[in-house]
């Protein structure tokens, strides 16, 4: 039994809807989430930049005690993970566009991706694609993420962002909607909205939780409680990037979301 918190990162506030699924699944463990605001956002950035500032949230969560790692953005995972793996001894949980998952639910459409470009550009995401991607349209979606920084989860700025993004694809006959960014679940409700309701929408949020949880079974480090607390940091200075982040999981835990 340990009883560290686990620590949690992302670019902003998009690994909070995986800190969210965390809190249900796992509640005996304690959280530290690190928002690297200042740096904001990683999706376009070069990767060496991106693994610095990975790295960087990383070592902040590791003085801070964490006992494990989950990087709570596609984008990190991609570039950094198998890295940080080889360098640091402690669990490290990645997340990954689940396209595996759409690309095996029924039905013949097709399997639209959404994700940052340098996920979708990057070797991890290639590899991906390659076993489950036979029919599965890759969309690199700038510009969604600051949607979700600035609060906007609905209205004209959102809907016309996602207009124009799906507007290509109006005739193609699609299955399943892969949210491949942990900014992108805060937009369920609006993006589902441009689709018929038997078009499901999917992230990998539960399958990166199920894998934190089997990682701190075989490494015995679970908790057995209290549990259920949260702390934020953020790389940016004062009170309000870590009341942003408050409001983010409230959000997140009310019973509309
Ligand atoms: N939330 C991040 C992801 O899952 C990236 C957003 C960004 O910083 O561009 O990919």
């Amino acid at each position: 039994m340990d009883h560290r918190p686990v620590g949690f990162l992302d670019s902003g506030l998009g690994g909070i809807s995986v800190l969210g699924e965390a809190l249900r699944i796992l509640p005996e463990e304690n959280f530290i989430y690190f928002g690297d605001t200042r740096n904001i956002p990683y999706g376009d950035k070069p990767p060496e930049t991106v693994y610095q500032y990975t790295r960087a949230a990383v070592d902040t969560l590791i003085e801070r005690e964490c006992k494990a790692i989950v990087i709570a953005c596609n984008t990190a995972t991609s570039v950094a993970a198998a890295q940080l793996r080889q360098e640091l001894p402690l669990p490290i949980i990645g997340m990954e566009p689940a396209l595996k998952p759409a690309s095996l639910l029924p039905g013949d459409g097709r399997v639209l991706v959404m994700a940052t470009r340098n996920t979708i550009r990057l070797p991890k995401f290639q590899a991906l694609m390659a076993l489950y991607g036979k029919d599965a349209i890759p969309l690199p979606c700038s510009g969604l993420m600051e949607c979700v920084e600035d609060g906007q989860l609905s209205g004209p700025r959102v809907e016309k962002l996602l207009a124009e993004l799906f507007a290509p694809y109006a005739n193609e006959d699609i299955k399943a909607v892969v949210l491949g960014c942990t900014h992108y679940p805060f937009l369920r409700k609006t993006i589902s909205r441009f689709f018929s309701p038997d078009v499901s929408l999917i992230d990998g949020n539960l399958g990166t939780v199920r894998q934190l949880r089997r990682r701190l079974e075989e490494e015995n480090l679970l908790s057995a409680g209290p549990g259920g607390n949260v702390t934020f940091l953020s790389s940016l200075d004062g009170e309000e990037p870590i009341l942003r982040m408050q409001h983010m999981l409230s959000l997140w835990r009310s019973p509309e979301a």
